[in-house]
């Protein structure tokens, strides 16, 4: 079940520009499902509507004049702390920021953050000098010791100065997943210290310039893996091929390396691979390449006919082979309908402790953004059951059913390849 879906979540707005992009956050949450209300700092009405805002949640907006309103039955800031399941500072500014650092309940918007016992989702967005000023570091630093607080940074880009740097709010989109992710875990960075590597997209193999053999994979859901690994804190290394139907934030957080074919996949995922804890190998790499290409387009008559093909080395296989006995591998086996012992097979196969049974080739589930489901299997024999839904909610499920394991791990038998 996505973890939205139901949920009363606070949106706290402080004053900045960036608040502008806070009506497009609450719609996106209600649409998907959240229950939503809004408080905001008095700068914050400058910035944006609370009619726009209270339209948007379908809830009273609270402002700054409702605190002591002799209507209230009951303080308000506790009221909205307590029925809050999760909140949302976003914008978090510099001013705001301080006054949590140092407990100041001198604000509705703050007074609420300070009585809650939430947990709390904060992005803060400010100007790139004042964003790296020691005195507002010094106060990230001390909210970001809070228990059940996920931090999200603020992504580089241009911003309402004119300048280019760090300080920009995460887009809407990117919001709505570390929500997500906020309410998955109450708050708990559950994959700190770990590094994690993933595989994501289709591989595009080319016969020409213009011609290639792959497949429909969008890469949504690998990079919907490596997204909520990266904002439930582990650090990530994304390697994709060729995306498409994947919002461009969700690579904002996240290291990546762009390849195209299997070949130039296998050899970035070797590259990083004696760096992390474990590897997600969620890509689909086309299964055969042609044998003769050509450096210029080839006239259609005068294409190989029969193609010659050759299959792609086994990626997963081959890496397996390398690792250390205290590195992981979580795999994905696309097939079809629910074929648990070929996902098992797969799963000996090529050396994975993990794997995610995807089924395929059924209407409405599967490819871009439809929703996903399936079974994660054990090497053990254990498994979890994966309810069709949203791929970044599947990626978030797979993590929650991994986070205990994964900071432990340490594998049993020997790897592929290895005595
Ligand atoms: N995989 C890989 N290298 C390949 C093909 C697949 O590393 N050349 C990985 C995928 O990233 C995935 C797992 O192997 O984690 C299973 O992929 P899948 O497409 O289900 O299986 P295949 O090995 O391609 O077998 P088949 O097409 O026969 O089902």
């Amino acid at each position: 079940m996505d973890p939205l879906v139901g949920r009363r979540i606070l949106v706290a707005v402080c004053g900045s520009i960036a608040a502008v992009k806070l009506p497009q956050l609450v719609s996106s949450l209600v649409q998907q499902g959240a229950q939503v209300r809004c408080v905001l700092s008095p700068r914050a009405e400058q910035f944006v509507s609370p009619l726009a805002l209270a339209s948007l949640s379908r809830q009273p907006c609270s402002l700054e004049s409702h605190q002591w309103d002799p209507c209230q039955p009951r303080p308000l800031h506790i009221a909205l702390a307590e029925w809050a399941e999760l909140v949302v500072v976003a914008p978090l500014s510099a001013t705001t920021l301080a006054r949590l650092a140092h407990g100041l309940a001198d604000t509705l918007l703050s007074s609420t953050i300070l009585a809650t016992q939430a947990p709390l989702l904060a992005a803060p967005a400010m100007n790139t000098a004042m964003w790296h000023g020691p005195v507002v570091q010094a106060n990230w630093q001390t909210l970001c010791n809070w228990p059940r607080l996920l931090p999200m940074a603020p992504s580089r880009g241009l911003l309402a100065c004119d300048s280019r740097g760090v300080g920009r709010l995460p887009d809407p989109e990117l919001l709505v997943q570390g929500t997500r992710a906020a309410l998955a875990t109450g708050g708990v960075a559950d994959l700190k210290g770990l590094r994690i590597l993933c595989s994501a997209g289709p591989t595009w193999e080319f016969l020409d310039p213009v011609r290639c053999l792959t497949n429909p994979s969008s890469g949504r859901m690998g990079v919907a893996m490596a997204l909520t690994a990266s904002l439930r804190g582990a650090a990530v290394q994304l390697v994709h091929g060729p995306l498409s139907n994947v919002p461009a934030s969700w690579l904002d957080p996240l290291d990546t390396c762009p390849v195209v074919s299997a070949a130039e996949m296998g050899a970035a995922l070797a590259q990083h691979l004696p760096q992390v804890h474990g590897l997600v190998m969620a890509a689909a790499v086309a299964d055969h390449s042609p044998v003769l290409t050509n450096a210029v387009k080839w006239p259609k008559d005068a294409l190989p006919n029969p193609l010659p093909l050759r299959s792609t080395p086994d990626l997963a296989a081959d890496l397996a082979a390398r690792m250390r006995g205290e590195q992981w591998m979580l795999g994905f086996a696309a097939e079809h309908g629910l074929d648990r012992d070929r996902a098992r097979e797969k799963l000996r196969r090529k050396g994975c402790d993990w794997i995610v049974l995807n089924p395929v080739g059924l209407a409405g589930r599967g490819f871009g953004n439809q929703p996903n489901g399936g079974v994660l299997l054990w090497a053990d024999g254990r498994e979890h059951g994966l309810a069709s839904q949203d791929k970044a909610a599947m990626a978030g499920a797979i993590w929650s059913a991994l986070a205990g394991t994964l900071h432990q791990f340490q594998r049993s038998g020997p790897r592929l390849g290895r005595t």
